[in-house]
């Protein structure tokens, strides 16, 4: 090998190197994990899932947030902020999910309402069949 030859090798493999760190950073720039999938019940009748008879009450289960909103509606979002992982609340007074950790407001779509969060959380489908709800997604 000359010495050419070694020095364009080493240029190479260094830019690779450079390349791979860059792509797996910026395909997640945050850090934060990516929004988990779903698929599970969650049974009315149970007592963990009793806040989910009232509007405006709220469960976590499997990296989700199942709330029965003031609308009545059941919404399904990733729990976990996307600005730098903050676990989301449902607030009933505004019908949207909040960060408490530094204030992103989030639709019931799961849509960026109010930052520093600048994307938004997954949402997921929620089904009602007699007292169990399905979500999934
Ligand atoms: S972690 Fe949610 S707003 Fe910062």
């Amino acid at each position: 090998m000359t010495r050419k030859d070694f020095l364009i090798n080493i240029g190479v493999g260094a830019g690779a190197t450079f390349f791979l760190s860059c792509l797996g950073a910026c395909s997640n720039p945050t850090g934060i994990p990516a929004a988990p999938s779903a698929n599970f019940t969650l049974d009315l009748t149970s007592p963990a899932n009793k806040p989910l008879l009232t509007k405006g009450g709220f469960v976590y289960q499997s990296g989700v947030i199942v709330a029965y909103t003031t609308k009545g509606a059941y919404v399904a979002l990733s729990q976990t902020c996307t600005h730098q992982g903050g676990t989301v609340q449902y607030d009933p007074s505004s019908d949207s999910f909040f960060c408490p950790a530094h204030g992103s407001d989030f639709s019931d779509t799961g849509t960026v309402n109010v930052g520093p969060a600048s994307v938004g959380l997954k949402e997921y489908t929620v089904t009602k069949s007699g007292s169990t709800l399905h979500v999934q997604g």
